[in-house]
């Protein structure tokens, strides 16, 4: 069994990775600490920008001396097969003096799924997979979602009033919340691969889906806009997702023929169908694992009947506009108490008047735990 110091080093690795969630996708952030025979740290690493190098071999290429490493301790299973790099695997096994490998998950890959936790065994490595297995998959629920249930994990953030409204009847919701809620939204922004809004949201608010944060690294999400009868290329000059296209990749998903719309840095893809099914597949198919959707009360709605919500983000602020505002969730037909739709509070901020709350679906998260 791993001692108290191997546990408290693994956890630093999964800690190690906080700077690079939302900025790894197509694959998993992973954290990577090597340590000698006195669990000395030697070296660490965290999965490169863009995913590559990964974090064990950013952790080995550090070393001043291979022979000294010990014990390896890594947040997912280290990779055994030809994807875009070489396998880690290869390289973990060129550590001479190797002795642990302390693992938090396999990987769900197909093309992995315990398979170098095999290899390690048969090379005489003591194998320590399993702790702290949960916080490692919502680490990278995104990545464990597209690979097992076959679709990114879906976020939502909504900024409501105390009585649950986002907007007022003409539409405007500019602004809800207070300057320093809408700070933070910079940094949840920041942890997603992708923005996702529709083309209402866009003709109301005019947003920029990007994120403005001084200590932020300037890695931007892909702005993603459903926009199925492109209602928005009537005033597109207009927009600021069409003036700072050049500064974030931003794509268009529509019903219509997409042949002959040539705009710069704006990329359309046809659906083959409206449903929500087609439209997240079309973004995994982008790579993406982990979607923000930032809309307005027609489409969340949506979403949270097909049960698609993973995460919720609420903001609350603390004015009140009445049932004449437009409503953060439309008609849901619920008419017993056990036909609620339930979350769980997994975390709860303040800013000045207005409440964070950050909900999960938890079972949503075991359809994807139990695997494991
Ligand atoms: N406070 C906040 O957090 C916040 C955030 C965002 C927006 N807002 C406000 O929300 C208001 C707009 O809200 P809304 O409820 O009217 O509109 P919305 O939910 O943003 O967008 C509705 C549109 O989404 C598309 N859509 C709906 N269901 C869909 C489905 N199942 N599959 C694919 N596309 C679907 C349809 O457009 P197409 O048929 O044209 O594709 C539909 O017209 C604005 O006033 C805006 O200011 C507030």
């Amino acid at each position: 069994m791993p001692s108290k110091e191997n546990l408290a080093i693994l956890k630093k690795a999964l800690i190690l990775t906080k700077n690079k969630i939302g900025k790894t996708y197509p694959n998993p952030v992973v954290g990577c600490i090597l340590t000698d025979k006195n669990n000395k740290i030697l070296s660490h690493g965290v999965t490169n920008i863009g995913g590559r190098p990964h974090a064990e071999i950013i952790a080995i290429n550090k070393l001043k001396n291979k022979d000294d490493v010990e014990n390896l301790y890594v947040t997912l299973e280290p990779c055994c097969h030809f994807g875009k790099t070489p396998p880690c695997i290869d390289e973990i096994l060129k550590l001479q003096n190797l002795k642990n490998v302390f693992i938090c998950t396999k990987d769900p890959n197909a093309k992995i799924n315990g398979a170098s936790i095999d290899i390690l065994k048969k090379n005489n490595i003591n194998v320590y997979e399993g702790f702290f297995k949960d916080d490692a998959i919502r680490l990278n629920q995104g990545f464990f979602s597209t690979q097992l249930i076959n679709r990114p994990m879906i976020s939502v953030k909504i900024a409501t009033t105390l009585d649950g409204k986002i907007a007022c009847a003409n539409g405007e919701s500019k602004w809800i919340t207070n300057e320093e809620s809408r700070q933070f939204v910079h940094k949840i922004r920041s942890q997603y691969d992708c923005i996702l809004t529709t083309s209402k949201t866009i003709l109301y608010d005019n947003p920029m889906l990007n994120v403005r944060h001084p200590r932020i690294a300037k890695i931007q999400p892909t702005r993603i806009i459903i926009d199925r009868n492109l209602n928005l290329l009537r005033n597109i000059e207009k927009l600021n997702l069409y003036t700072t296209a050049n500064q974030q990749r931003t794509i268009i998903l529509t019903l219509q023929e997409v042949d002959n719309i040539s705009i710069e840095n704006i990329a359309f893809i046809k659906l083959q169908s409206g449903n929500l099914e087609c439209i997240f597949d079309a973004i995994k198919n982008l790579g993406i694992t982990k979607v923000l959707v930032e809309s307005g009360g027609e489409f969340i709605t949506q979403l949270l009947i097909d049960n698609l919500i993973d995460k919720l983000y609420w903001f609350h602020s603390s004015s009140i506009i009445g049932n004449d505002g437009i409503a953060a969730i439309n008609n849901l037909k619920c008419e017993k108490i056990d036909q609620l739709y339930n979350f769980k509070l997994e975390n709860l901020k303040r800013f000045d008047d207005d409440i964070l709350k950050i909900l999960i679906n938890e079972k949503n998260f075991s359809k994807i735990a139990c695997y494991f």
